[in-house]
């Protein structure tokens, strides 16, 4: 016999659960994923211009390949429309699901809801969109990613620890409209000014891109030249602005201390030379948590709203024996 959504929360009312009603609803709404043994899945990169997306792609199609998975991959370039196109020509190959890694909060909404529309799942990975316009377990099902609040609190509980004397920060933001650097700056700025006797002397987005960063930062250090801290949402950034520095005559690490999120090689190895105080990682090997979720999914498990990736925490206390394990 067969059930429609309808008769179904008809059937569910008369039975005086109405209480459950939303939830089962919520769960009904998302497309279903047949269980198999293979499936043709799509990757919606953001862009591959720095190391932890690379990383982060290569995780994801070592992974596919393992488990004999079809991968169909596409890299927006920087640029949300095209990975709303993308998602589209996923939805038209037909694709079983979809990995998204949404470039901005709000414009892959339309993505996320066409998918949803064609009757495809999509999990989100890394970077989330608006919770006003979609919801976890409604709209996708579920957001795989770090805490990205809670990176930025670790970087400023850190400088607290650290500072010596150095209060005048230059914060280097990430993409705007994006979640990490939405996220970062909010849990940096609140714990900074929690713990009082700092100032964020100035705040911009460095499009977390080394060769921006690096003008930014060179921008915002002539206009305050005081500034002897600066916090970058990423290791790309912080890289730029220790270019910038050295550029200006100044030596990171002493004249400035500097510090980030990821944990690539580079900048765990940035730390080992005393250019970089400290780096919280954001784990790039999405892989393996990603296709576990997705058989789950297939599984029948309710997924929860947000599987949270773990990351570690590098300073001069771990960075030497961490550098080779870094991505
Ligand atoms: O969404 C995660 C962020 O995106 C990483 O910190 C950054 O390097 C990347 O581009």
């Amino acid at each position: 016999m067969s059930l429609t959504r309808r008769t179904f929360l008809m059937t569910v009312s008369a039975l005086g659960v109405l209480g459950s009603v939303s939830s089962v609803a919520m769960a009904a709404d998302l497309p279903p994923l047949a269980k198999k043994d293979t499936y043709k899945v799509g990757f919606a990169q953001t862009e591959s211009n720095n190391p932890w997306r690379i990383a982060q792609t290569e995780s994801m199609k070592a992974e596919a390949a393992k488990l004999g998975y079809q991968f169909v991959y596409t890299d927006a370039a920087g640029s949300a429309a095209k990975q709303v196109a993308d998602v589209n020509s996923m939805i038209a190959q037909g694709v079983d699901l979809i990995f998204l890694a949404p470039r901005e909060e709000k414009p892959l909404i339309p993505a996320v809801l066409a998918a949803k529309k064609a009757g495809i799942p999509v999990i989100l990975l890394d970077r989330s969109v608006d919770p006003k316009l979609a919801v976890a377990g409604k709209d996708y099902v579920t957001f795989i990613g770090s805490d990205f609040v809670e990176e930025g609190k670790r970087v400023a509980e850190w400088l607290v620890k650290n500072a010596n004397g150095k209060t005048k920060i230059i914060e280097l933001e990430g993409t705007t409209g994006s979640s990490p650097a939405n996220d970062r700056k909010k849990g940096f700025d609140e714990a900074i000014k929690a713990a009082g006797g700092f100032e964020i002397v100035a705040s911009q987005s460095g499009d977390f891109a080394r060769d921006k960063g690096r003008q930014v930062a060179e921008a915002l250090l002539q206009a305050h030249p005081d500034a002897n801290v600066i916090y970058a949402h990423n290791d790309e950034m912080a890289l730029g602005a220790i270019a910038a520095l050295e550029a200006a005559g100044k030596k990171p690490g002493t004249d400035v201390l500097v510090l980030s999120i990821d944990g690539g090689k580079e900048a765990v190895q940035a730390i080992v030379d005393g250019k970089i105080g400290a780096v919280v990682e954001c784990n790039p090997r999405f892989g393996p948590i990603a296709y576990e979720t997705l058989k789950r999914y297939a599984g029948g498990d309710k997924i929860e709203a947000w599987v949270k990736n773990k990351d570690k925490f590098y300073d001069t206390s771990n960075a030497a024996a961490e550098v080779s394990g870094a991505y």
